[in-house]
């Protein structure tokens, strides 16, 4: 980086920001929302007292070690089990009028998973609502862009702040307590797979019938989303439910193909394109 770049909020500054962490690193913030990737940027920049993507690239190349810290903080964490415990509700009415269509089990997705909070409640929903022969054949696939946020959620410790909507019963069910936190039980990480996948550069899963994208649509720019929901789309099978974040909504090309099945729930069903 040869010029000075302020890090003061510009859209063109954090623009030839963002295509050097693509150059160097392959990674692809874009076309995600930049007042918010700005905000993370210049707090990493506060913690060496610098205020231009300069100086902070110096920093990045004489210390390896603060590019993972820059991930983290633009691939915000934040999450919790049962987050929005209605939505567990309303899909738990749902799978049972699902009932005749999934004798065959059901594959479900969380995208952009954290560190498998979402993936492990929805594990423990479906341990309790569905028939033992279904579940012996139902996977939920849990992705995310970030290789050492599945590597902590394979490791399915947590600590009690992300519990708290669990009651005592459930979480002693499904829970082992450990010295640093609960561990997940066995038997209902078996159910989950987890996986690193980056849903703007590579392609998404196949036929799915229930798809979480949460909470990650809200980062992206609107022509982003468009093109990630074009492969949420694809993934998702007719009649598959479809649930985002509380204060995401589908992109307008898309409203016609996917009705909420309670109004504001963002719990969406996709139908015949009408
Ligand atoms: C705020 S968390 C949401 C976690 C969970 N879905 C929830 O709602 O509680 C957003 C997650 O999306 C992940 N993420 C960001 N960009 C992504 C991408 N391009 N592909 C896959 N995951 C991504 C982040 O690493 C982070 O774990």
């Amino acid at each position: 980086m040869q010029e000075h770049i302020s890090a003061n909020y510009n859209e063109n500054n954090i623009h030839k920001f963002l295509e050097i962490l693509y150059k160097e690193k392959g990674w692809d913030f874009r076309n995600y929302r930049k007042s918010s990737l700005s905000r993370r940027i210049l707090r990493r920049l506060s913690a060496y007292n610098i205020s231009s993507y300069e100086d902070y690239y110096r920093i990045l190349t004489s210390d390896p070690a603060e590019y993972e810290r820059l991930f983290l903080s633009l691939t915000v964490k934040v999450s919790e089990f049962f987050r929005d415990p209605e939505v567990f509700g309303i899909l738990k009415d749902a799978i049972a009028s699902m009932a005749p269509d999934i004798r065959d089990g059901l594959r479900a997705w969380c995208c952009g998973c954290a560190y498998g909070e979402e993936a492990y409640s929805l594990a423990i929903l479906f341990s309790e609502c569905l028939k033992p022969e279904v579940l012996k054949n139902t996977k939920i696939f849990a992705t995310d862009i970030d290789n050492k946020a599945i590597e902590a959620a394979r490791n399915s410790i947590y600590i009690e702040d992300v519990l708290h909507n669990l009651s005592c019963a459930i979480r002693d069910k499904y829970f082992i307590k450990k010295e640093r936190g609960y561990k997940i039980k066995y038997s209902l990480k078996d159910l989950v797979r987890f996986g690193q996948l980056d849903i703007v550069r590579n392609p998404p899963l196949p036929r799915i019938d229930m798809l979480f994208c949460r909470n990650l649509f809200m980062y992206f720019e609107k022509e982003l989303q468009k093109n990630v929901f074009e492969k949420i789309n694809f993934a998702l099978k007719l009649g598959g439910l479809l649930v985002l974040g509380k204060s995401e909504v589908l992109p307008v090309q898309f409203m016609s193909n996917y009705r909420e099945i309670k109004k504001s729930s963002r719990v969406y069903r996709k139908e015949l394109c009408k």
